[in-house]
């Protein structure tokens, strides 16, 4: 059935259609004159359909009301550790970047692993740029998981790639990213870490926050177009103030394409862990996160542990 027909009154359609004029499009580009002299349509006829037309065409506007009633795209992807998503609200959150950071040891890979383990059947790209995917550490953890079924294959849809040079992760994010994502479901996009390629060998600081805007840019397209979560691990680096011991690395220009900061912290106290949560080692050291800005989230710090069984409440 032409549009045209479905949305006009009969009347004005069949005058319409005798004229030649059978296309929305027509409507909108042939001017209120033109329409007069071929239609002879009277001018209260012409402002009704160039309206009804206009209307049709228009594009849809959201609201608060119909985002609400979207409830996934609030679903959050879960860290599978309680505290964590308890400050989290549930977990990363869709459509945006999160940036998780913390010193060597910290457990931001653990954090990775876990979500990929926790999140496998909605679909995972793991992007390494420093060491191979701790594919050995994922077995460990996938076994840990609520309802865990040896017979069930966890790593199919989690697909990894393994990339140090900026030029590589750009060149992976442009192309071969678009292609999987139109192919396959994911939920979340991890990268580990995206300082690592440009840390090094970079003279050329405006090159590199070039590089760094559009990494950011195609991946909240990506977040916003396909509803998935973007994990961003990134190091730490010296500070100079007086208050802190370590900072963020890539300075002011990614700083300001996350809409999260979580910091990731080791502490030196020892959390004593029940023998039935944890079989082999029943103390590990305390490690907290906390948020450090977020447009969503208040300031607020969880405390986990890492043991065989991965990132867990003490
Ligand atoms: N199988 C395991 N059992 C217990 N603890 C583990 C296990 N695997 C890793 N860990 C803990 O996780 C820590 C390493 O965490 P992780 O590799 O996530 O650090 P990271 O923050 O990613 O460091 P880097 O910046 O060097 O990559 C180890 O120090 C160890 O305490
Ligand atoms: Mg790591």
């Amino acid at each position: 059935m032409n549009v045209l027909e479905e949305i006009l009154p009969s009347k004005l359609f069949e005058i319409l259609d005798r004229h030649g004029i059978c296309t929305p499009k027509q409507i909108i580009l042939l001017s209120f004159w033109d329409i007069k002299k071929l239609t002879s349509l009277p001018n209260g006829d012409i402002m009704l359909l160039k309206n009804i037309v206009s209307e049709y065409l228009m594009p849809m506007c959201n609201t608060c009301d119909k985002l609400l009633e979207q409830e996934d795209v609030y679903k959050r992807v879960t860290t599978g550790c309680k505290p964590i998503d308890n400050i989290l609200k549930g977990g990363f959150r869709r459509g945006v970047i999160t940036e998780l950071y913390g010193e060597s040891g910290s457990g931001k890979t653990q954090i990775g692993i876990q979500a990929a383990a926790f999140n496998w059947c909605e679909g995972i790209v793991y992007l390494c740029t420093e060491d191979l995917f701790p594919v050995k550490r994922f077995d460990q953890i996938k076994t840990y998981l609520p309802n865990y079924d040896s017979t069930v294959d966890y790593g199919k849809h989690v697909f990894v790639e393994h990339v140090t040079e900026p030029q590589d992760l750009l060149s992976c994010i442009r192309v071969r990213l678009p292609s999987l994502l139109s192919r396959n479901k994911i939920c979340l996009i991890v990268i580990d870490s995206v300082a690592a390629p440009f840390r090094v060998e970079y003279n050329n600081y405006i090159q590199r926050a070039e590089e760094l805007r559009e990494l950011a840019i195609l991946l909240t397209n990506f977040a916003q177009t396909h509803n998935l979560a973007i994990l961003c691990i990134n190091q730490v680096t010296a500070a100079f103030q007086e208050a802190l011991d370590v900072m963020p690395a890539l300075g002011l220009a990614w700083s300001n394409m996350i809409c999260n900061r979580l910091w990731l912290k080791k502490t030196t106290i020892n959390a004593k862990l029940d023998q039935e949560i944890c079989r082999s080692d029943n103390n590990a050291c305390l490690r907290t996160l906390s948020v450090e800005f977020s447009s969503e989230l208040p300031y607020c710090v969880a405390q986990f542990v890492i043991t065989q069984r991965g990132v867990h409440e003490v």
